[in-house]
């Protein structure tokens, strides 16, 4: 079962061919980071322009690659649900367009649920039920996953997504997008504890996240030094905001897996490519006896593998999309 996938969500261009769901024949991405790079954040006009100048490219470079054929692929899949419309129509319709000339099955893809199963994408037999922690730019959302197609949502953020934090946090410092990676390298030479800022929600008895409050306490600090004329390291604040992220984020996680009673934490979501959050992650798990996974970096950032994986398991078990299939910017699950 070839299926060529296609995520286009957000700034990404995604093309991969994936063969039962395990075996990655091809995997390109085409970044537009510089493009938005000197806006500050993605301006979504251009980047449904610049997927559309690419996409049939990243097509052929796919299929070169595999030394396949499009007539050989079984199936065509696409992110459809959860992103920037425009972006989201042209990955969709170029699925949709193959799908149609080729005869063969259309599959819609949920972008957070092919988060979750960027797990499944090296490792078939990941233990079910699990708990994933999804985290990226758009959303921050606490799952039980009970079995293919069996999810239970038991939280998310009631404000800002994890990532757009980081993302806001790095445009206020005017240290580029996007802001994760940025702050993750500053923080390896920052003193976590230095500034004590809020863990927003962490004692509440629920699953909610909130980060727009810490985001402003972040900023109302730096805003306090510079109006103070206090010498700070920049290290310093961003170990001390991604520190506040990330207990925020593991103490919850932790507490949900306890009170379902589940053995197993998966991480997804470009977030999942924070080194602190997956240090102190591995060190909970190890504690509460745990088993903790987590994708490769080039799995937790946007990708079209994670769509080929997903969209294997939904046709195993009989599910296909009908050609008039439309986007949907903002859903969950
Ligand atoms: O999953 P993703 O590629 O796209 C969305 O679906 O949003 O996630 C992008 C987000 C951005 O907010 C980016 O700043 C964040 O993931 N990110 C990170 C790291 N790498 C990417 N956040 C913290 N630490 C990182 N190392
Ligand atoms: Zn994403």
């Amino acid at each position: 079962m070839k299926i060529l996938a296609f995520e286009t969500s957000c700034d990404d261009t995604a093309v991969a061919l994936v063969e039962n769901g395990h075996n990655i024949l091809a995997n390109i991405t085409a970044s537009q980071t510089e493009i938005h790079q000197k806006y500050g954040g993605v301006v979504p006009e251009i980047a449904a322009r610049n997927h559309i100048n690419i996409i049939i490219q990243l097509i052929d470079e796919a299929i070169k690659k595999s030394n396949y054929h499009l007539k050989d692929i079984d199936a065509f899949a696409a992110t459809a649900f959860h992103g920037l419309s425009g972006s989201l129509l042209i990955g969709m319709m170029t699925a949709k367009t193959l799908s149609y000339i080729y005869s063969k099955p259309f599959i819609g893809i949920n972008h957070i649920e092919a988060h979750i199963y960027a797990n499944f994408i090296e490792n078939k037999n990941l233990p079910i039920p699990h708990i994933c922690l999804t985290v990226s730019g758009g959303h921050t959302i606490l799952v039980v996953f009970k079995g293919h197609n069996n999810y239970q949502v038991i939280g998310q953020t009631v404000d800002d997504a994890a990532g757009e934090a980081f993302d806001k946090l790095s445009q206020y410092l005017q240290l580029g997008y996007p802001g994760g990676p940025i702050i993750d390298k500053l923080a390896k030479n920052g003193n976590p504890e230095k500034y004590k800022l809020p863990r927003p929600m962490i004692k509440k008895n629920n699953f909610l996240f909130s980060f727009s409050g810490l985001k402003t306490a972040t900023l109302n600090l730096i805003k306090n030094l510079k109006h103070n004329n206090e010498n700070y390291k920049i290290e310093d604040i961003a170990a001390s905001f991604q520190k506040a992220v990330v207990d925020t984020l593991v103490t919850k996680t932790i507490k949900a897996a306890k009170k379902y009673n589940i053995k197993t934490i998966t991480l997804s979501g470009g977030v999942a490519a924070n080194s602190m959050l997956r240090e102190e992650f591995q060190t909970e798990c190890i504690k509460n006896n745990i088993n903790f996974f987590y994708p490769q970096i080039k799995y937790c950032t946007d990708n079209a593998v994670m769509v080929g994986t997903l969209a294997y398991y939904k046709l195993k078990n009989g599910y296909t999309s009908k050609l008039d299939t439309n986007v949907i910017a903002n859903t969950l699950l």
